[in-house]
């Protein structure tokens, strides 16, 4: 594994881990691919392999590993149980009922290549095999019953109505309209804070961290969350289609924004605020992870 501390070696390390991730989700889609049907299988395949920075699986594995937990097969298909819940958030984010988009990961999005009604199935298919495969990797990692139960249960909770979910919900009806801070705070928090911060957690969970351990990384979590949300509402601002990989929208589709609420220059100062407050976390947690604070940087510093 490529340790850090040289310029360009935590790219290295992204790079390494996205690879390692990609073959936990190769032996996750192939275990799925038997229980459908041929088009819905295609379908899950094209939202799940092939791009994205896989950053959810990332903190996942390096909370684990921070934790004391050893990086081998089974932490990456932990990790590759949150990145099923976002490939499925993605696949339905992009329908016309939503933010109806043609370009996702520098191609065209799944109900463009393969049609509403199977997008909209393929992606139901990934929430429960995402439990599945968090179930799965727990079995592996040696996780006993009560750390099991919690890990998938903080699995499901951030996918759902508290979490991602409920998120999107707010983001539909924030369209057109200007919500306030408060309101905005939560919006983010949900839809895409809540599967950032369950991944710190799933890790320490996982790893059987300490009490105290496992709520500092969750709260470094939250504050990643939030500022990973901020800095996405930057780029859309910002960014092209070519740099990003997707169109940027935010402004057409009338979204409530960080940008929109607060201005460019202020939306970065409030990203930079919660990046401050993670590496504070990440201090009171006690651990020594180099890999955590490099990603809690990355995620503001980041062009797509
Ligand atoms: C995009 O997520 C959607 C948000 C939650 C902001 P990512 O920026 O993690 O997308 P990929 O997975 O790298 O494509
Ligand atoms: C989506 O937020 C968050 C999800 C839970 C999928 P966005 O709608 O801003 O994500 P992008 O910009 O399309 O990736
Ligand atoms: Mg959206
Ligand atoms: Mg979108
Ligand atoms: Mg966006």
């Amino acid at each position: 594994m490529t340790e850090l501390g040289e310029p360009g070696q935590f790219s290295a390390y992204m790079v390494e881990e996205a690879a390692r991730v990609e073959l936990a989700l190769e032996r996750a889609v192939e275990r799925l691919d038997s229980s459908l049907k041929a088009d819905v299988a295609a379908a899950v395949r094209h939202g799940v392999m092939g791009g994205g920075k896989r950053l959810r699986p990332i903190l996942c594995v390096s909370a684990y590993g921070a934790c004391g937990g050893s990086r081998t097969e089974g932490a990456y298909d932990l990790g590759a149980s949150l990145e099923m819940i976002h490939a499925y958030s993605l696949m339905h984010d992009d329908l016309p009922c939503m933010d109806d988009a043609e370009l996702r990961r520098g191609r065209p999005t799944t109900h463009r290549t393969h049609g509403e009604a199977i997008t909209i199935r393929a992606g139901a298919v990934l929430i429960p095999a995402a439990a599945l495969q968090a179930l799965y990797a727990c079995r592996h990692l040696g996780c006993g019953p009560e750390q099991t139960r919690a890990v998938v249960q903080e699995l499901m909770s951030a996918a759902g109505a508290g979490g991602m979910v409920g998120g999107q919900w707010l983001d539909l009806l924030g369209e057109g309209r200007s919500l306030g801070a408060a309101e905005l705070d939560g919006l983010h928090r949900r839809k895409t804070g809540a599967l950032l911060a369950a991944s710190l957690t799933m890790g320490a969970l996982a790893a059987g961290a300490e009490d105290r351990v496992a709520e500092a990384l969750q709260s470094y979590g939250r504050a990643v969350g939030l500022a990973f949300q901020i800095a996405d509402d930057i780029l859309d601002a910002t960014e092209s289609a070519a740099t990003l990989g997707k169109n940027p929208s935010d402004a057409d589709l009338g979204k409530s924004t960080y940008v929109s609420l607060y201005g460019l220059d202020e939306a970065k100062r409030r990203a930079a605020e919660q990046v401050a407050r993670a590496l504070d976390e990440l201090g009171r947690s006690g651990v020594d992870a180099p890999h955590l604070e490099a990603l809690a940087r990355y995620v503001v510093a980041r062009e797509k």
